[in-house]
């Protein structure tokens, strides 16, 4: 079968998404596939419509490879591709409505409010602050509404730091998502499905050295320490698990997703978002729980391939 991986794309995580994209071709290339890798641009509808290639695996990370634009174009096409159709894509993005589907699944996620940038202007930033006082206590997490790779990310400590974390969040977006910030260990559970049903891969416990899990502690070798499986009671880890498993069919999600949580004290889990494509580079979390499970990369990212034929 002849597989195109698209990476790269326009979104912020741009780098990012070549960095995955290009281990993914390398791992289904190992397998012995055909394998052609194509950084998408205007000339895509034409190249797919003529080409016809077997399978699409976008490795897409952002707006565009996450948000379900993409993968409809694919759909309306039909060209079978990997990972979730647009509309699993679409709900899993937009981080205020993951929770609230998440939430009502079972699982536990951090109080928040979204707070479109409209609302500083109708009205007023006194105003808003107030509200966000009212409703979260500190520590806060500010991030965007929709987005990836901790950009525009801020924990804030201290509220007289909130203007600004509104201000960076807003940079990679129209609406911010303010959310408790619950302390804890910070997992993330990967999930496959090769058409058996979704399996949620060992956690993968998250210590960056500098404390917070930036952008530079993602993708920079060495700035983060990971322990796969987490450092968990059997019990915990299963809860976590299940929550994690929950969360990805609540969404409706396909083949592949990474859910993000924090699992405080007492054990309880805590949803923070389900990635649709989430990071296949060296230094990224799915890879590292596939790897620490005994899988090889290019086998499974080859069934997920096959799958989508189907
Ligand atoms: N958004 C990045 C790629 C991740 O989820 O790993
Ligand atoms: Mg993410």
């Amino acid at each position: 079968i002849r597989i195109v991986v698209l990476a790269g794309g326009i979104s912020h995580e741009r780098d990012v998404s070549l960095r995955s994209g290009r281990r993914v071709a390398d791992a289904l290339a190992g397998h012995g596939l055909h394998v052609e890798l194509r950084d998408p641009d205007a000339s895509l509808l034409a190249f797919l419509r003529d080409d016809r290639p077997d399978v699409v695996w976008p490795a897409l990370h952002g707006a565009s490879g996450e948000d379900g634009a993409l993968r409809g174009l694919l759909e309306f096409l039909g060209v079978p591709f990997v990972g979730s159709h647009s509309g699993a894509a679409r709900l899993a993005w937009d981080k205020p409505t993951a929770k609230v589907i998440v939430e009502r699944a079972g699982v536990a996620t951090p109080r928040s409010i979204t707070l479109p940038r409209d609302a500083f202007r109708e009205l007023g930033a006194d105003a808003v602050f107030e509200a966000i006082a009212d409703e979260l206590p500190v520590p806060l997490v500010v991030k965007p509404a929709r987005g990836g790779s901790a950009q525009g990310v801020t924990i804030v400590e201290d509220r007289r730091d909130l203007p600004r974390a509104m201000v960076d969040a807003y940079t990679y977006g129209d609406v911010a998502l303010v959310e408790q910030c619950i302390r804890g260990t910070e997992i993330a559970i990967g999930i496959i499905d090769t058409g058996d049903g979704p399996v949620a891969l060992p956690a993968v416990e998250i210590e960056p050295l500098s404390g917070v899990y930036s952008f530079e502690a993602r993708y920079n070798a060495g700035e983060t320490r990971f322990y796969v499986p987490a450092r968990l009671s059997d019990e915990v880890a299963s809860r976590a698990a299940e929550s994690a498993l929950a969360a990805h069919r609540a969404l409706g999600m396909r083949h592949i997703s990474r859910v993000d949580l924090v699992v405080d004290g007492s054990g309880t889990p805590w949803f923070l978002e389900a990635n649709v494509l989430p990071g296949l580079t060296e230094t990224s979390l799915l890879p590292q729980a596939l790897e620490a499970a005994g899988h090889d990369l290019g086998w499974v990212y080859a069934a997920l391939a096959e799958d989508a034929r189907r």
